[in-house]
């Protein structure tokens, strides 16, 4: 194939990338964005370990002690790049109103022309990677491809661990195939000899999205999702417009298989909001009096689910890694997760200890009277002692600090979970975060409630994140930053889905809400969670079984405290009130909240959930 030459740059394509239209849009970008060289990535094990050196040599990573953490790294960002950044975040759709109130928006051509003089020359000096990736199995039809241009390599070493990345995809690509292209710049452009620093990042930034022709442009940042293009610009943002078009779901979810005693096997797809217990929900542990029980990780943060011709939803976690937060886990929260980060991992913003290990804040929580460590290097590379801690506050980890590990490091990794064909969903849950009102858990009566109750999902903010404790948030389906189109419609697309399986003569999945999160009289969580939250997940399936007892009350039906297990937990049945007691009043007030966001998405809001919000406010005056 011709190779486009450009004011003397090659882009090299490999004799194996036959895809002329790929070729035509890296010699274009190549063009706009001025790198010093174009890199294929062929995803092979040697790439990875000469990127990963290279990154040691630049200063951006430090090889962690081989005999603690073999084949490990660590990566300090700029401490202005440590998250998400979603009032940067757009949803460049032809009209406002398909974007919705919930995302920036601005109209595609003001974006475009605001965007090209910042990706002008933006690579100068730098390597174009080519990194060509599929979200989900190699071929599989829940599938799609993308291409990510980008000129850090920290991204090409975390796409490899994070999807199924490399020469492959060009083969499944082939001649024709269609691609997501996703341009991913730092936006520090290197000047001829200017001395490079460990994480080049730009204070401007915008992570964009163009629903429509489905691209992604991503500028300034080199962290995470902003970066790391398949995770929530591709595998949501655009993954949700691709599914409205064509009759599928992009979820912010987890997917399980939980086997019960009896061996039979039920698979579970979980939304959570952002640091809700995701990751430790998705590798729990069953505890003592669950023997038999038994729990498997498909995915932990990400559902691409499809309806099959048997009438029932297939889902396949379209990553192959986990990018997860590290403080606070520990070997009592989650132990299949720390067994997951032994080594072949790459850290970015934990604490560095002295003998070249990590470390993160609630790392020492697993057993009593555990001594914090002496002294640390933290996350900006400053000294940090337990002193300084208490006298400054200083966090040795930031809290949104990650590990990056693929999903064959997990201990309780489910042998389907690279199954092209997915696996069959019997039930969601929505998982909010309340510290009052909602109940422990509460079994959906029907699909449209089961759409009401994860579209009126609550999370509240802790003072540590915004200096207001117990606001609350709502974060419908726990996608508020993630779906890539008017909410609104998002929740029709649901509805709509659960009709036309409803019409096909199939059982649907059973819809659950969860709060773990609810507090006593003294301020203090009730629930004990992590793997005691199996208790809940063990009446869902007896529930799908047709043998789990429940109640039915003015939101859904619940648990009574004789309808769980204990065995093996100190939990009476006053405290299971307090996780679980239906405050009238304090529903009244919440479905106000729940006008206040039918108001803020009005335009297009079903009326399927005003009149089951009326429904609950007959059910509360009766
Ligand atoms: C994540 C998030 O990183 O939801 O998964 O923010
Ligand atoms: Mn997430």
């Amino acid at each position: 194939m011709n190779q486009p030459v450009m004011q003397g740059l090659e882009i090299n394509a490999p004799a194996y990338v036959k895809n002329a239209k790929l070729i035509a849009w890296v010699a274009d970008m190549a063009l706009l964005c001025k790198p010093e060289t174009v890199y294929w990535c062929d995803g092979s094990d040697a790439e990875y370990q000469r990127l990963c050196q290279q990154l040691v040599d630049a200063g951006t990573f430090k090889k962690l002690n081989e005999a603690k953490r073999p084949n490990s790294f660590l990566a300090h960002s700029d401490p202005t790049d440590v998250a998400r950044v979603e009032d940067r975040t757009y949803i460049c759709s032809a009209s406002k109103e398909s974007a919705g109130p919930t995302n920036n928006w601005m109209e595609p051509a003001e974006m475009r022309a605001t965007l090209q003089p910042l990706f002008d020359g933006c690579m100068r000096g730098r390597t174009m990677y080519v990194v060509p990736f599929s979200l989900g199995p190699l071929g599989s039809p829940i599938a799609h491809i993308g291409i990510e241009l980008s000129d850090s390599a920290y991204v090409a070493v975390n796409m490899k661990i994070m999807t199924r990345m490399g020469r492959a995809v060009f083969d499944v690509l082939g001649t024709e195939g269609h691609f997501v292209p996703c341009v991913h710049t730092v936006g520090a452009p290197l000047a001829q000899g200017q001395q490079d620093v460990p994480w080049p990042c730009n204070k401007t930034k915008y992570i964009v999205h163009y629903p429509e022709t489905r691209e992604i442009w991503s500028y300034g940042s080199g962290y995470g999702g902003n970066a790391l293009l398949g995770k929530k610009c591709f595998a949501l943002r655009i993954a949700s417009n691709m599914g409205r078009d064509e009759g599928w779901l992009a979820e912010h979810m987890l997917i399980l298989g939980v086997t019960n005693p009896e061996g039979r096997k039920y698979h579970v797809a979980a939304a959570f909001p952002s640091a809700c217990g995701k990751t430790n929900f998705s590798m729990l542990v069953p505890p003592a009096g669950f023997e038999g029980w038994s729990v498997t990780t498909i995915g932990d943060d990400i559902a691409w689910i499809k309806p099959a011709a048997d009438g029932k939803l297939y889902a396949i976690n379209p990553e192959a890694g986990y990018f997860g937060v590290a403080p606070g886990t520990n070997m009592l929260t989650n132990p299949n997760c720390m067994l997951s980060v032994r080594g072949n991992t790459i850290f970015t913003n934990v604490a560095l200890t002295d003998d070249g290990d990590v470390w993160w804040e609630g790392m020492e929580q697993d057993a009593p009277g555990k001594a914090l460590p002496a002294h640390l290097i933290d996350w900006q590379g400053k000294d940090w002692t337990p002193q300084i801690a208490k006298e400054t506050g200083a966090k040795a980890a930031h809290p949104n600090s990650r590990f990056t590990v693929a999903a064959t490091n997990n201990p309780a990794l489910d042998s389907a979970w690279d199954d092209p064909k997915g696996v069959a969903i019997d039930a969601f849950i929505f998982g909010g975060r309340r510290s009052t009102t909602v109940p422990l858990v509460t079994e959906a009566r029907n699909w449209v409630e089961g759409v009401y109750m994860a579209a009126t999902m609550g999370s509240e903010t802790t003072a540590a994140a915004t200096g207001q404790a117990g606001v609350v948030r709502r974060d419908p389906f726990a996608m508020l930053p993630f779906a890539g189109y008017n909410m609104s419609d998002y929740f029709q697309h649901w509805l709509d889905l659960g009709e036309k399986l409803a019409a096909s003569g199939a059982a649907l999945p059973k819809i659950y809400t969860t709060n773990w999160f609810r507090k006593g009289a003294d301020g203090k969580f009730v629930w004990p969670g992590y793997g005691e939250n199996m208790r809940v997940l063990a009446w869902m399936i007896d529930r799908i079984e047709g043998k789990g007892k429940g109640e039915d009350h003015v939101t859904g039906v619940s648990p009574s405290y004789e309808d769980l297990n204990w065995t093996g937990l100190d939990f009476s049945a006053e405290q299971f009130d307090t996780v679980t007691s239906i405050d009238k009043a304090a529903w009244l007030k919440e479905l106000e909240l729940h006008d206040e966001l039918f108001k803020q998405l009005a335009h297009h809001l079903p009326h399927e959930l005003t009149d089951t919000k009326a429904e609950i406010e007959r059910r509360l005056a009766a």
